[in-house]
């Protein structure tokens, strides 16, 4: 009988280990809010698998990334994608894309393109920006201004910011724009 109970109790414990694993794995991209932020660099914020994400504060203003990832979004995506996100007839909405996309999926796609034949002899073209120092050097503030968009905290429009950026993303820019 102690036998039986042990095996069950350890069946019990494995089969929700494996869910949590699940959900974890399973957790959309879009719809969360920073955790715990990245000891490293204190205006930054991380989700639960450690990719960034952004903060929305009480008073309705948002980390740097967030704030920097709109200018750069407007500079470097909104051509094909739209303003804020929303998508063209050209290239699809990223407030969609973002809600399920993970972060080594948007990493890949940014940095190699992709090439999409469609019917009628067109072709659907994001070109690779991997070499382009102004996409990569702020690829994160893109993917957080972009999460927080397709999560609906950000509704539009120019994030309010609430604190200074810090000395790490400060030092981070120069070292990546220069080097
Ligand atoms: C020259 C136009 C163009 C520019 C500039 C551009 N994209 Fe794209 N992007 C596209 C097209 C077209 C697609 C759809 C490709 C396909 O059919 O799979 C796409 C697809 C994507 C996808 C995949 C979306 C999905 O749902 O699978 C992501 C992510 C993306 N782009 C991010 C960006 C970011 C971030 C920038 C700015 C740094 C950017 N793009 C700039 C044209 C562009």
């Amino acid at each position: 009988m102690k036998k039986i109970a042990t095996a069950l109790v350890a069946a019990l414990t494995l089969s929700t280990l494996s869910t949590l694993d699940v959900m974890a794995q399973a957790a959309p991209a879009g719809p969360t809010s920073g955790v715990k932020t990245d000891k490293g660099d204190e205006s930054k914020w991380l989700d639960a698998n450690g990719d960034p994400t952004f903060k929305k504060y009480d008073d309705g203003s948002f980390d740097w990334y967030t704030f920097n990832g709109f200018r750069r979004y407007h500079a470097e995506c909104h051509v094909c994608h739209g303003p804020e996100g929303n998508g063209s007839t050209y290239a699809p909405a990223l407030t969609d894309s973002m809600k399920t996309m993970s972060y080594g999926d948007y990493m890949a796609v940014v940095a190699s393109g992709r090439e999409v034949d469609r019917p009628g002899g067109q072709k659907s073209v994001m070109p690779a920006l991997g070499d382009n120092k102004n996409v990569m050097c702020y690829v994160d503030d893109i993917f957080v201004y972009l999460r927080a968009r397709a999560s609906g905290a950000l509704a539009g429009g120019r994030p309010k910011r609430e604190v200074q950026r810090s000395k790490e993303s400060q030092d981070f820019e120069t070292s990546c724009m220069g080097g």
